[in-house]
């Protein structure tokens, strides 16, 4: 059986530097797969080139048969790919429904004059759009429900904002979905909270993921593969103590940190918001 995507002998320059160098793997259907590495280590960049933000310099990404090189990123979309950032891209003045309904965008069928003039049309597709967007968010239990539908964005912690960019990512109907540090800034409460959020993404809305994670917990609590990057090369893949214990992963780790531990335990803390 061919995988869901399939990346050969992928690399891409910036400048002189090689920061993704001839990288070859695939991701099967219903698989998390979980990309680690130290900072720099290319692993963003891979998500921006399976997405068409960046083009390989050389080789090929196949996903369900057809080659996404060369296709611009929202037809990537169409046919099932979506991704949050490591930055988050919310709509902080927007509500939280109004950020998830306008990531439908791209799978609207309204015109222009159809949304300027609102339409019967418009307010038909308005309506299918607000009931799926309803329909994301409940998948996030409470969190995301009640008074909250309504709150601008800026509003919600730091864990909620994380959320919600999975909740607009969902929006598209995405068979592969990338998820870029999900749990950056999270607590331990937290962070196994997204592990199970996660899981249930793949067993109930039938996902396939690649998740970045520095968070070793949630890495070890959820992936099916792990693979090690640095300097944009695979050095380790295979179940996460397999990797972790690789010792040119341990080595990657210790040239960068210098704490040379790559144990299960939560990421440092990030900047984060309270709820309102
Ligand atoms: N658009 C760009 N132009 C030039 N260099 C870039 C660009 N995007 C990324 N890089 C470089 O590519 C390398 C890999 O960056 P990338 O963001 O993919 O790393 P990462 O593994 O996601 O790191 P982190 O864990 O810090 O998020 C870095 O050296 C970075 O500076
Ligand atoms: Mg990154």
């Amino acid at each position: 059986m061919m995988a869901l995507l399939e990346l050969s002998n992928v690399t891409k320059r910036f400048g002189g530097i090689l920061v993704t160098n001839c990288l070859t793997f695939g991701v099967d259907e219903g698989e998390i797969v979980s990309l680690i590495g130290p900072n720099g280590a290319g692993k963003t960049t891979l998500l921006n080139l399976i997405t068409g933000l960046y083009a390989p310099d050389s080789g090929d990404i196949i996903f369900a048969g057809q080659s996404l090189v060369g296709r611009e990123p929202h037809d990537i979309t169409k046919i099932g790919i979506a991704r949050t950032f490591q930055t988050l891209r919310l709509f902080l003045n927007m509500s939280v429904l109004e950020n998830v309904m306008s990531a439908a965008f791209p799978r609207t069928h309204a015109n222009m004059a159809q949304i300027v003039l609102r339409t019967p049309g418009f307010r038909r597709e308005e309506r299918r759009i607000r009931q799926m967007a309803e329909e994301k968010l409940a998948f996030f239990g409470e969190r995301l429900q009640g008074y909250r539908l309504d709150q601008p964005a800026y509003s919600l912690s730091y864990a909620n904002r994380r959320r919600l960019e999975i909740a607009r990512a969902m929006m598209t109907e995405p068979k592969l979905l990338l998820l870029d540090e999900p749990a950056a800034g999270m607590n331990p409460n937290e962070s196994l909270e997204v592990t199970e959020l996660i899981g249930k993404l793949r067993d109930e809305a039938h996902l396939t993921i690649i998740l970045i994670e520095h968070d070793m917990s949630v890495v070890g609590g959820i992936s099916d593969r792990v693979i090690a990057l640095d300097h944009g090369e695979k050095i380790a893949e295979g179940t996460f103590e397999h990797v972790a214990q690789h010792p040119a992963v341990v080595e990657a780790y210790l040239g960068r940190k210098k704490t040379g531990k790559l144990t299960p335990g939560p990421a440092p803390q990030a900047e984060r918001g309270g709820d309102l």
